[in-house]
């Protein structure tokens, strides 16, 4: 059976993220516990979704205090519901939509001249002439455009 509330074991187990990050996103205040009388920690199961969206912005690269500053904008005293998580999905989807598009262009373009000033690939020579990409700028440009 499901239970409403969790240990700190139980969602290290079931979250797959180590008890340790547990008490550290408790302490940046992502996530909130009560105690018992016997000072154990326990977690409403809302904190298992918290935990898969911090997760997820973690291998996005969201830096923690984006999800922090996202996080603050959930209700305390409730399971945030549908229109909480929306809401920040909208204030994350100009962004998301950037990393997405440029991943896009990472994967479509690796095994083309990426602009980076390298002149090791064949077509180097063909886009990237005498690197003239550093005239637009540093890195990969032809990925960043
Ligand atoms: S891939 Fe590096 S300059 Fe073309």
């Amino acid at each position: 059976m499901a239970h409403a509330e969790l240990s700190v074991g139980e969602v290290a187990a079931r979250s797959g993220v180590a008890v340790s990050a547990v008490h550290f996103y408790e302490r940046l205040g992502l996530i909130t516990s009560r105690r018992t009388g016997g000072n154990q920690r326990r977690f409403d199961r809302d904190v298992l979704r918290r935990l898969a969206v911090i997760r997820a912005a973690q291998e996005l690269g969201i830096p923690l205090k984006q999800v922090q500053d996202a996080f603050r904008k959930l209700p305390d005293m409730r399971a945030p519901g549908r229109d909480d998580w929306e809401a920040i999905s909208s204030g994350w989807r100009d962004m998301l939509e950037a990393r997405i598009s440029k991943l896009e262009r990472l994967r479509d373009r690796l095994g083309e001249c990426i602009g980076c000033g390298c002149l090791s690939m064949d077509r180097c020579s063909i886009f990237n002439d005498e690197d003239k990409a550093a005239c637009d700028g540093v890195g990969a440009v032809f990925l960043e455009r």
